[in-house]
């Protein structure tokens, strides 16, 4: 059985389709695609079925990687369908948290940035009303939260 990440921020447009992205650019890179598999979702409906916002795209393709997935928003099903849930924000991680009022599933969720190595930053901020920069920025922590999460996840694959 394959190890399942569950990557989620508001709108699964920006921030979460990006981890996602990367993160499985990182797991082709280190040949475990048959071992680890990788989705998002937003805590909200406000884009469901819509592609990546153009903004990320171009932001991760100067990275070279390329963004690809639709929009859907988060369920109470992937509580139990993923092993490890990733907020972006701490918004995020309470909304999720919030739909799991018998906490059965705390343990599977956790920021994204605790995975970070080389940046302080505990949140992936919210690029969407703001600059370019931002959108370059939050792809750079990705970079770094993804590293970090690959290595935890390569230590926790049974042999
Ligand atoms: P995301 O960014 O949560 O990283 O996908 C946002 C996308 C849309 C909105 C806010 C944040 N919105 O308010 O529509």
């Amino acid at each position: 059985m394959a190890y399942k990440l569950l990557f989620v921020c508001l709108g699964n447009i920006c921030r979460s389709p990006a981890a996602e992205n990367i993160m499985n650019h990182l797991i082709v890179q280190a040949g475990l695609s048959e071992r680890i598999i990788c989705d998002s979702a937003g805590t909200s409906s406000y884009h469901i079925g819509s592609p990546p916002d153009r903004r990320m795209s171009a932001a991760a393709a100067m990275r070279g990687i390329s963004m690809k997935g639709r929009a859907r928003q988060f369920q109470v099903a992937d509580f139990e369908n993923y092993d490890l849930i990733l907020a972006m924000d701490k918004d995020n991680y309470l909304d999720i948290l919030a739909l799991d009022p018998r906490q059965q599933y705390c343990d599977k969720v956790r920021l994204m940035c605790e995975f970070a190595t080389r940046h302080q930053i505990r949140e992936v901020p919210d690029p969407y009303y703001g600059g370019r920069e931002g959108f370059e920025k939050v792809i750079d922590l990705l970079l770094d939260s993804c590293e970090g999460l690959l290595e935890y996840v390569k230590s926790s694959l049974p042999d």
